[in-house]
């Protein structure tokens, strides 16, 4: 495998699936979380890293712990819900109780486990447990680089998008968006910087603004837009992607917050609030700070959401999406952001519905063996170094973030002692 192109048994060999769960997400930062999900001591969610079940919660002391959620015992998952509040995790088998820490506090008739010391009986702990900016990462291997010497230059990225409500820090909404695709993970991590492929994916949407609005709607709206070499996407180093929609696509995503009904007809109050008297403010507000940045290998930032792709099988992966609100901003903004990004990434919305088709095309697709190679070089000719070690910066459709994602999988594939 090069970069220009990657070879078809990376989305459905499961051999490939198993070395992956192993040397990318069992030895690398993982994200797990978001601060604002478990607030406070006691607050638990469950997840997977990779496709190792956790519990991220938060110990008595305020302690950000990642877990794996299998009790010590005979493997039986030791926490069934996928969020709550509880001091302890008692294993509904044999009744082993762990405190919120993980150490083994109840053992069931003990006299039989004279030979056994109760204090090396705790759940397993990630060896690494981070956060940046509230996201939370875990790493299960201890050798892994500082996080945020992993992160790199999304840092910038992942910074702007935490500031982009004035005045508010950001917390997920209390639900997420769930969806589950026939197909490899790989796929939605590389379209969630993929500038190529909205004014054909999402031909509907743009018909529907364009009936909306009455005006043209496209994402790409010329020859010129589509040839230029305008720097909006890049690697950002690490696997890391970014699609800068802010100038080239500002259009479209303007008419979308132009057409929901709860958009006031005129912006005082808001304007007030945030100190400016146009609709600027309103639409950072509302829709984000207007680009995609993907965390690799399971975290993207789009719009005001937080989204977390997880796999399940080689050929099956979910994706779980949380829209942020605004701590303590106004209803009307948290509202507007809301329907915002419902219009586009909600279960019933326009856009995303529409993309985990294609990755189901793809995947159909697939099954063609006689043809093995998918093309990734896009703009590879075009595309020049950034302003950091690492980077590289393309055209809005330039394959650039995809070829960087796929020159660090294959290091991290290829290593020995990953990262
Ligand atoms: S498997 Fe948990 S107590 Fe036996
Ligand atoms: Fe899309």
């Amino acid at each position: 495998m090069d970069t220009q192109r990657v070879h078809r048994d990376i989305y459905r060999d499961p051999e490939v699936f198993i070395a992956e769960m192993d040397r990318i997400f069992a030895r690398s930062w993982v994200y797990v979380a978001h601060e604002s999900e478990v607030r406070e001591a006691g607050d638990y969610k469950t997840t997977r890293i990779g496709t190792q079940p956790v519990i991220v919660n938060r110990d008595r002391q305020g302690v950000l712990r990642v877990m794996l959620n299998r009790c010590r015992h005979r493997a039986a998952s030791v926490c069934q819900l996928r969020s709550g509040n509880a001091t302890s995790f008692r294993c509904q088998y044999h009744g082993w109780t762990y405190d919120a820490s993980g150490d083994l506090v109840g053992l069931p008739f003990p006299e039989g486990y004279q030979h056994r010391d109760r204090d090396e009986l705790g759940l397993v702990q990630a060896a690494r447990v981070e956060s940046y900016r509230g996201l939370v990462f875990a790493s299960l291997a201890p050798d892994v680089p500082s996080l945020e010497d992993h992160l790199k230059g999304a840092r910038h990225y992942i910074d702007r998008f935490m500031d982009h409500l004035p005045g508010h820090q950001l917390e997920v909404a209390d639900q997420a968006h769930r969806m589950v695709f026939n197909g490899n993970w790989k796929l939605q991590m590389e379209n969630g910087v993929d500038g190529y492929h909205a004014n054909f994916t999402h031909q509907s949407f743009f018909a529907l603004m364009q009936q909306a609005t009455g005006q043209q709607s496209r994402y790409i709206s010329s020859k010129e837009e589509a040839e230029s070499d305008g720097p909006t996407s890049a690697h950002l180093g690490n696997g890391h992607g970014l699609l800068d929609q802010s100038q080239a696509a500002s259009g479209v995503l303007r008419q979308r917050l132009r057409t929901l009904q709860d958009a006031p007809p005129d912006n005082a109050d808001l304007a007030d609030f945030f100190g400016v008297p146009d609709g600027e403010a309103l639409y950072a507000a509302t829709s984000g700070p207007g680009f995609n940045v993907s965390v690799f290998p399971n975290l993207q930032l789009i719009g005001i959401q937080i989204r977390e792709i997880q796999p399940v099988a080689v050929d099956r992966t979910e994706v779980i999406i949380r829209p942020m609100l605004g701590t303590g901003a106004p209803t009307a903004i948290n509202r507007l952001r809301l329907r915002y990004h419902e219009m586009f990434y909600g279960i019933g919305g326009f856009g995303q519905p529409d993309d985990m088709e294609m990755f189901r095309r793809v995947d159909a697709g697939l099954d063609a063996t006689d043809d093995e190679w998918l093309w990734l070089d896009r703009g590879s000719r075009r595309e020049r170094p950034g302003a950091e070690e690492g980077q590289r910066v393309g055209h809005i459709t330039d394959e650039t973030p995809q070829r960087g994602q796929y020159a660090h999988y294959r290091k991290l594939m290829s290593a020995e002692g990953g990262e």
